[in-house]
């Protein structure tokens, strides 16, 4: 019973023989290997995008911080919300890649970015002029850190915002298959229709070992982005295998059917978690990860059979009145199976 982090799953069996075959012979390094190339046009073509470019990082810290730093300059600013994982869970790469670049934080329920908040940000930026940072970049989670999602509505009107001023708009796109299969939407219309100009799309999360793509709509910030990339350590001489884990991915849909595999155990496992008598969410769940709380004697029982996942907040202790609520993150990967989603909902009912 694994619920710790969508991390924590298995890669896709497809992608590890993707990686096996990509093993045979040699090939151009650098990024250089015909993989990549099937890779770009894969990428150019599930997203209608044929003036996009594309790059592989290892690690969605490194795509967010990279593609940052080119839209930004060290004394503009990036909006996004308080609890974005660029601000809460990257250590300050943002801020260290773009050369110190301000994160501007921003209110909103179940970490949605509210489009006022965003407007009232925007309106104090530069205030007094050179005393201030200036306007910069908005970034935006898709699927969000606590498992909701924005509609192609809702990204249009923060990006329509942004655009006003002159500012363009980054989607950090860590768990985007789990939003997209969700919404039924084209991954077009959630993102450079709905004015995106650079997305982190993810994979490590979806059944990969570990890559990321960086698909910049806008190519005028390519050769900028390849510099930084190589500057910033996050060009391997290796390229193929992370190529071959991204073409497998996007190859007959397995992104979306990983996603939906996902979705489907959260939703089951939700379902579950609300038949617990005084249990109740603390967010819709909209993709994989689910923010729950239910009674202090259920969360024993699951710990105490080994089920893996984290108090949320994290101080919250076993110790106590049995019937006192304890909330928690629970997240869900493609390989999360029934069997594992119901033996811990029996141990917490
Ligand atoms: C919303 C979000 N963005 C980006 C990342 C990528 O992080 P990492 O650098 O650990 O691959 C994560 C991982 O937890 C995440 O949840």
């Amino acid at each position: 019973m694994f619920f710790a982090s969508d991390n924590g799953g298995p890669a896709a069996p497809e992608v590890m023989a993707a990686m096996m075959h990509a093993n045979e012979g040699t090939a151009m390094p650098y990024g250089a290997d015909p993989i990549m190339d099937r890779v770009r046009a894969q990428i150019r073509e599930v997203f209608e995008a044929p003036e996009a470019e594309v790059y592989l990082v290892a690690t969605g810290t490194a795509a967010n911080s990279l593609a940052l730093a080119t839209m930004v300059q060290p004394w503009q600013t990036i909006y996004c919300h308080r609890l974005a994982h660029i601000e809460e869970d990257e250590c300050g790469a943002p801020e260290f890649y773009t050369g110190g670049s301000k994160l501007t934080l921003l209110e909103g329920p179940s970490a949605k970015i509210d489009p006022e908040s965003l407007r009232q940000a925007i309106d104090y930026t530069a205030r007094a002029g050179v005393h201030n940072v200036q306007k910069g970049v908005l970034s935006i989670t898709n699927a969000t850190e606590t498992g909701t999602i924005y509609t192609p509505a809702e990204v249009a009107e923060l990006t329509a915002i942004a655009k006003d001023s002159g500012i363009p708009a980054h989607m950090d796109g860590a768990r985007f298959a789990n939003a997209l299969v969700r919404l039924g939407c084209t991954p077009a219309e959630l993102t450079w229709e709905a004015g995106i100009e650079a997305l982190s799309l993810g994979g490590t999360k979806n059944g990969l070992v570990g890559v990321e793509a960086v698909v910049l709509f806008n190519p005028n910030r390519a050769w900028e982005f390849e510099l930084r990339r190589k500057r910033g350590g996050h060009l391997f001489s290796k390229h193929r295998f992370l190529s071959a884990q991204m073409e497998a991915y996007l190859t007959d849909g397995l992104w979306l059917k990983l996603a939906r595999k996902a979705n489907a155990a959260a939703d089951r496992l939700a379902k579950g978690i609300l038949n617990v008598p005084g249990a109740s969410l603390m967010h819709a769940v909209e993709a994989n990860a689910i923010f729950a709380s239910w009674p202090r004697k259920g969360h024993r029982a699951a710990q105490a059979a080994e089920a893996k996942y984290y108090h949320w907040p994290f101080d919250q202790s076993l110790e106590g009145p049995d019937d006192e609520m304890i909330s928690a993150r629970l997240v869900c990967n493609w390989a999360t199976s029934d069997a594992e989603v119901d033996q811990f909902l029996q141990l917490i009912s």
